[in-house]
């Protein structure tokens, strides 16, 4: 199997030229001008269009049990969606609740993906109680190739580990050099609020937000910085949705502490000077990363689960399909984002924090060819109507977008072609990370 890609301009946050890209089976085997290419090859021009690495969503829940419910995507529906917004790979939260066992868990959500997913996966695997057996269990799931955790601050009783449990995931992360991903909110304070509103009758979703204020936000950052301080390890704010939570951040990576950024659209959305805030912060590198947190629960027969109750409304949104599309159109067509920094948001900073660069995450002889053909002069509305994630509406319904990818290729084959999936719905592969498999981090 060979493929050229020819023409395109090819962006990667370190350089960018007008180039073909010949691919030889998995990988990118050569680049430059003029690239020829043996008989039976399967030539794309990529002329007046950009060639991106595909892009890497570090965030995202296929298979999440929560809140009474499930959410709607499998790996072929969700996987799907990726790809045709360019997300070639994804890292799905293994999130088992506190009362399930952590190496079933790992069985179980390994063998929903297996076979089925159209696009590359991987795990950061969730610690969402630190016992007796957990330690050796972490250590035989990173010595599998699994070098991130996730651990939650909020979601107390179900998902949310204790400060002791925090602390003692740390100290094993900072001696295996697993980084932690966390949400960070904190928990006591919300539900302190969520049962004075309900009280008092405050029962609308309006009082969402309010029960997680920004103060709420900041506090679960400070606080996970603090315990990354006291034990040296690598951590990863999985959500950030207000400037009083990036100063928390900012502040403590100006302490040295090794903390990567993540913006997504949960917890609540916020004020318009915030979401400006964290634009500007994603165009200067100090967020590092964009992921969806995807997580498609139904308007109709799950979210409405919460009427007359707001805390009962599974929390998250659907996104994969989206991500790429209104960063491209929101950050760099019409706003101050750099293409370069663009796919550092997008694809290549995820590859280097979670130990899957340089296979995934640029253009270079040797990585995967993972590709994304991007297509500027492509105008377009987001809607439920066309989406293709399994879920009955869409977060971003009637926002135009400005480009999108119109050939997405996995490891060498086409699974996109003018923006429809034409690919094989089993060839994702489970990716394994760290040390134990040769990977290498920057
Ligand atoms: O509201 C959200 N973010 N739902 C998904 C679960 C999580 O917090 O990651
Ligand atoms: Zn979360
Ligand atoms: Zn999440």
């Amino acid at each position: 199997m060979s493929l050229l890609i020819k023409n395109g301009e090819i962006v990667t946050p370190g350089w960018r030229a007008v180039a073909d890209i010949y691919c030889e089976d998995e990988t990118i085997t050569a680049i430059g001008t003029g690239l020829d290419a043996p008989a039976g090859t399967e030539v794309i021009d990529a002329a007046g269009q950009y060639v991106f690495p595909g892009f890497i969503d570090p965030h995202v829940h296929i298979h999440l049990p929560f809140m009474g419910t499930v959410t709607k995507d499998t790996h072929a529906t969700g996987s799907r969606a990726a790809l045709i917004g360019g997300t070639t790979t994804y890292i799905e939260m293994m999130a088992p609740s506190r009362t399930e066992d952590l190496m079933d868990a790992y069985t179980q959500w390994q063998g929903l993906a297996a076979g089925n997913s159209a696009c590359d996966y991987t795990f950061h695997i969730g610690v969402s109680r630190f016992d007796d057996q957990t330690e050796a269990q972490l250590r035989t799931i990173v010595a599998d190739g699994m070098t991130s955790f996730k651990v939650f601050l909020a979601y107390k009783g179900f998902f949310g580990v204790s400060d002791e449990e925090l602390y003692q995931t740390l100290v094993l992360a900072k001696e295996l050099g697993v980084i932690v991903t966390a949400h960070c909110e904190n928990s006591g304070i919300i539900s302190q609020l969520q049962e004075r509103f309900l009280a008092e009758g405050k029962t609308g979703p309006e009082w969402h937000e309010p029960s997680r204020p920004v103060a709420v936000e900041a506090e679960g950052t400070n606080h996970f910085a603090a315990f990354l301080e006291a034990t040296g390890a690598r951590g990863y704010v999985v959500h950030l949705s207000n400037e009083r939570a990036l100063e928390a951040a900012v502040a403590a990576r100006q302490r040295g502490v090794p903390l990567a950024i993540a913006a997504v659209m949960s917890p609540p959305l916020r004020e318009r000077s915030d979401g400006a805030a964290l634009w500007n912060a994603l165009a200067q590198g100090i967020i590092d990363t964009v992921g969806t947190d995807h997580a498609p629960f139904d308007f109709e027969a799950q979210k409405s689960m919460g009427k007359g109750d707001f805390t009962k409304i599974p929390n998250g949104m659907p996104a994969i399909e989206d991500r790429a599309n209104l960063l491209y159109t929101y950050g760099v067509s019409r706003g101050a984002m750099t293409l370069e920094r663009f796919v550092a948001a997008a694809s290549t900073r995820a590859a280097q924090l979670f130990d899957l660069y340089p296979r995934k995450g640029t253009v270079a002889v040797g990585s995967d060819a993972d590709l994304v053909v991007y297509d500027p002069s492509y105008r377009g509305t987001i809607s439920a109507a066309t989406h293709h994630m399994n879920v009955d509406y869409s977060a971003f319904e009637g926002v135009a977008i400005d480009g999108r990818p119109s050939t997405v290729t996995v490891r060498g084959a086409v699974a996109v072609r003018d923006g429809e999936f034409v690919g094989d719905p089993g060839r994702g592969r489970l990716l394994r990370r760290g040390p134990s498999q040769g990977a290498n981090r920057s």
